[in-house]
């Protein structure tokens, strides 16, 4: 099996351009779980014809009941491993203890740098960081603080925006993302079978 057969399951809140570039490099994507069905992300699954599952968080009682279902859901989906590609909830630690090391997030800082929140880049900025860049990471309990896989600096130029900003530092994330998928696969000989 390559690589690029593994059963993806994307979890993403956003755009969707990291789910977009993905499919473009032709990796198999068996399931997209959103928590909103709004989202680019989710109106891409559409377009495409994939798998797209809705969990909102006002569907369920708590984000435990909210997970387990989506965890059946992509359980039935066969996914083997999980990339949270602007996801913008944390997975609580039954969902994180399901696929253990088979759950990889991108960050658009230098972790341990402006972790945690949707707003990395823009603090990064605030904070007049000469390079910040983007992270992937193994999902752990602890949020934006898993073992780093892959990193990816982005120097901040003079005049930047935070959209010209995260424009560079996404370029960089569909770089490193399907590279940490590569590694990941090599570490998992179950994944490569
Ligand atoms: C990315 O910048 C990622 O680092 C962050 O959310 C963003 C998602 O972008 N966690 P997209 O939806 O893939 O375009």
């Amino acid at each position: 099996m390559t690589v690029a057969a593994i059963a993806l399951g994307v979890l993403a809140s956003g755009r969707g351009s990291n789910l977009r570039n993905l499919l473009e490099l032709g990796y198999r994507i068996a399931a997209v779980a959103t928590n909103r069905p709004s989202c680019g992300a989710a109106a891409l699954a559409r377009e495409r014809g994939l798998a797209l599952g809705e969990f909102s968080q006002r569907r369920f009682a708590s984000s435990e009941e909210r997970d387990a279902a989506m965890l059946a859901w992509l359980r039935e989906r066969g996914v083997e491993l999980v990339v949270n590609a602007g996801y913008d909830r944390i997975l609580s630690s039954d969902f994180v203890a399901a696929f253990p090391r088979r759950i990889v997030n991108v960050h658009p800082s230098l972790l341990p740098a402006f972790a945690g929140g949707m707003d990395a880049v823009e603090r990064a900025l605030a904070a007049g960081v000469q390079v910040t860049g983007c992270t992937v990471h193994v999902v752990t309990d602890e949020v934006d603080a898993g073992p780093i896989l892959l990193q990816a600096a982005v120097p901040v130029l003079a005049g930047d925006t935070v959209e010209r900003l995260r424009a560079r530092i996404q370029a960089e994330e569909h770089r490193i993302l399907p590279e940490a998928i590569e590694l990941i696969a090599q570490a998992s000989p179950s994944l490569r079978q």
